[in-house]
């Protein structure tokens, strides 16, 4: 039997799995995440940890969990681990792959619809009573069929999920790996959707020299993490108006701080972090964190791991 800590209660009964294993699952119950102090307590004696993308799992966390031999997070994004020291420690860390695919493509197109057609500002005018009447020349947004989209990390599952999506808008689409030129194709973006993981190398990727290049009028959606972009530069390219809008379902830090400038620039749409939050997405997504930890508490390779990262250049 191992002791594992679950660092918040999930949708389904994937968690009753450890229990019959003869686990001993030690779940925090509380809606916000443990703080870093409470985290270290509780796993000083834990085999196992399902964590999610807000905990930070450092040295000094791993420093103080001197029993653990597995961590499963629940997302398929992993930035919030410090791989180089779990792997200095032989910890396996396992990822929550391909479930939640496709409902996060789902949001990303979600997002560009709801920003191209000025969907919630135009919806708080009805609710608000300040819609008047049919106005020829109100509520004008972007034409998203036939327009260009830059997909960032285009050859990624969630990327090409979206490609897929735009492919029914016929949009044009322009795939953008990490050998190709960023700058290039954002001239010709009327959208531009991000979905690379989040590294040294891709902090700050939109930039305010992304944000020059990028073609004036042209929409950001962020479904992937709140780093890759500088948010200083961003919200001056909205008050600008070099950008016509950005939809975000990540920012950094999650939340934003209430006064944070960001969120005030104009023809911004912020959702708090729901690219997996479906029903089905969730679930899968817990049945497999905890098969990660099963393997990972019974010395076998974890069934879905964090993937090696790319080589260098
Ligand atoms: C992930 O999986 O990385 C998402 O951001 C959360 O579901």
């Amino acid at each position: 039997m191992a002791h594992v800590f679950v660092s918040r209660a999930l949708t389904g009964d994937a968690l009753h799995r450890l229990t019959a294993a003869g686990h001993d699952v030690d779940l925090w119950s509380g809606n916000l995440p443990p703080h870093p102090t409470e985290l270290r307590d509780r796993l000083a004696h834990a085999e196992g940890l399902l964590a999610m993308l807000t905990e930070r799992v450092d040295t000094a966390l791993l420093d103080a969990a001197p029993q653990l031999k597995v961590i499963a997070n629940y997302a398929v994004g992993f930035d919030n681990i410090d791989i180089e020291a779990t792997n200095k420690r032989g910890i396996p860390v396992g990822v929550t792959p391909d479930v939640l695919t496709d409902a996060t493509a789902d949001l990303a197109f979600a997002l560009l619809l709801a920003a191209a057609r000025r969907l919630a500002p135009a919806e708080a005018a009805v609710r608000q009573g300040r819609w008047r009447t049919f106005e020829p020349q109100g509520w004008l947004g972007a034409d998203v069929h036939g327009a260009t989209l830059v997909i960032v990390g285009g050859s990624g599952r969630i990327g090409q999920a979206v490609a897929r999506r735009a492919r029914g808008f016929d949009m044009s689409i322009i795939s953008i790996g990490r050998d190709d030129d960023l700058h290039q194709a954002l001239q010709q973006a009327d959208f531009v959707s991000l979905h690379t993981p989040l590294t040294s190398l891709t902090r700050h990727l939109i930039d305010d020299a992304a944000l020059n290049a990028i073609k004036p009028g042209a929409i950001l959606v962020n479904t992937g993490r709140g780093g890759l972009v500088d948010q200083i530069a961003l919200a001056a390219a909205l008050r600008d108006g070099r950008l016509a809008a950005a939809a975000l379902d990540v920012t950094d830090p999650e939340p934003l701080p209430a006064d944070d400038p960001l969120l005030s620039a104009p023809n911004l749409l912020v959702v708090p972090h729901i690219g997996s939050a479906t029903h089905t997405a969730r679930n899968r997504m817990a049945h497999m964190a905890v098969d990660n930890l099963l393997a990972g508490l019974a010395g076998d390779p974890l069934p879905h791991p964090a993937p090696a990262p790319a080589p260098p250049k």
